[in-house]
């Protein structure tokens, strides 16, 4: 079993979309056996909360629907829980980690745009909140080509350490 978190700022457009594609994908192929999945917020403020309108919106026009429910990034429960964080940009990285206490915990966490595999020209998944209709598009390419490395890249290893 393959614990992974993905990690943003407000834990209501880019994580909760990564979550929602990397399930349905999971689903897709018939590893929910294999895979736990959730995300989580750096900064709290959204706590409770939908995803974002527009993420929503954007997400469901691909055929992916978005109901998590925003939660904050837990360091001590989190690191110990799951096998992968997986942050957004290079602020949630530096965050995440400051927040980690030792090597184990900091060799958790992984970049996004670096599970990426046809998309080449961004080198993070960038903040939307402020952006129009077109920023949301460009993180639901991202996240739809990271995952999908990633996917690969925790059967690879599957299959390696057997
Ligand atoms: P996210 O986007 O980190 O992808 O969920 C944001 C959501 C909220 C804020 C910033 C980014 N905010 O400043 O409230």
């Amino acid at each position: 079993m393959k614990k992974i978190l993905f990690v943003c700022l407000g834990n209501i457009c880019r994580s909760p979309g990564a979550e929602a594609i990397m399930k349905a994908l999971v689903y897709r192929e018939g590893k929910e056996k294999e895979f736990f999945i959730d995300s989580a917020g750096l900064y709290g403020g959204h706590a409770g909360a939908l995803p974002d309108e527009r993420m929503r919106r954007h997400a469901a026009k691909r055929g992916y629907e978005l109901n998590s429910r925003a939660r904050t990034f837990y360091p001590s429960a989190d690191f110990a829980e799951f096998d992968l964080i997986v942050g957004m940009d290079d602020q949630n990285i530096t965050e995440l980690r400051r927040l980690a206490v030792n090597a184990t915990e900091k060799a958790k966490i992984f970049r996004m745009i670096d599970f990426c595999q046809r998309s080449t020209f961004y080198n993070s998944v960038p903040d939307p909140y402020y952006e129009g209709p077109e920023g949301f598009e460009i993180v639901l390419d991202l996240l739809e080509d990271a995952v999908e490395g990633l996917f690969r890249s925790c059967l690879a290893s599957q299959n390696n350490s057997v």
